[in-house]
């Protein structure tokens, strides 16, 4: 079926009370592990591309050919734009056939999250794709003892309620305690925020940073009211650490160790579909 946006899935899951697993990709090897799975699981899944690979050259080849590849898939797929960093580059995704796109303007001052925002949501909704946006700000985990140990940049519930309602967001972001990369220390999150969160905006929230989150965080994050959760770090370390061990088989081979790469982004988007209760929900 062709590309959908991600706004009618996110609607049941959060109705559902299950995760859709949005995973970044940035080769055709990562892609095609991630499609196996999402046949495999029968999981409507969001396939991410990186801001910073929008303007790099063969963006929108790498875009025509998730595009054709979910076309050719029995279940929802969506394609989104992962921490746009401008109104630009949210338009240029859009352009390319994204269905959904992320506006990040969390280090920015509120007022001006506010107002671009608004402006990629008029953008996006006059051609049917959705809107993500991120308040407060979800850092990185090696500088995690700084500041989601100390709370910093956490979302303010009545700010995110004023937030949604002024720029009409589909789903929202939030800090509640995860970093993205590799945690430094032991990630810890606030459910009471997030719950609180929950109360006041009814848009499906968003959970960035999920490699090195634990089983048991996952599904509490969900049950306080998570809807769409993004992992990467944890796909390209698992499928880097097959390849090196591929590699150094006597037999090893050049399509031998892209298998191994192609077969972990299988497995382990398959383990996150699976952990989420997006299997079986196409
Ligand atoms: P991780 O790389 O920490 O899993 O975070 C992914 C993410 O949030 C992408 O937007």
């Amino acid at each position: 079926m062709p590309l959908v946006s991600i706004r009618d899935e996110l609607a049941r899951a959060q109705a559902g009370h299950y995760g859709i697993p949005c995973f970044d990709v940035f080769d055709m090897v990562a892609t095609e592990g991630t499609f196996l799975a999402i046949e495999d699981q029968r999981a409507p899944t969001i396939i991410a591309i990186y801001a910073g690979f929008i303007d790099r050259p063969g963006a929108d080849v790498f875009a025509n050919a998730i595009r054709t590849m979910a076309s050719q898939a029995t279940v929802p797929v969506s394609l989104i734009l992962d921490h746009g960093a401008s109104y630009e580059q949210c338009i240029k995704a859009l352009t390319y056939g994204f269905t959904d796109v992320m506006f990040d303007g969390s280090q920015l001052p509120v007022e001006e999250n506010i107002a671009i925002t608004s402006m990629v949501v008029r953008a996006a909704h006059a051609v049917g794709a959705s809107v993500e946006a991120e308040l407060g700000h979800v850092g990185r985990g090696s500088d995690y003892e700084a500041f989601g140990g100390q709370r910093q940049g956490f979302t303010d519930p009545a700010l995110a309620e004023r937030f949604v309602a002024e720029t009409g967001v589909d789903s929202l972001a939030v800090a509640i305690g995860t970093a993205h990369g590799v945690y430094k220390g032991t990630p810890c999150l606030d459910l009471d925020l997030l719950a609180e969160i929950r109360r006041r905006v009814d848009v499906p929230l968003v959970m960035h940073g999920g490699s090195g989150l634990s089983e048991e965080q996952f599904k509490a994050a969900i049950e306080a009211g998570i809807t769409k959760i993004n992992v990467a770090t944890d796909l390209m370390l698992t499928a880097g650490a097959k390849m090196i061990e591929t590699a150094k088989a006597d037999d090893a081979s050049y399509f031998g160790i892209l298998d191994a790469a192609r077969q972990s982004y299988r497995q382990r988007t398959a383990y996150y579909m699976d952990l989420f209760g997006a299997t079986g929900k196409a």
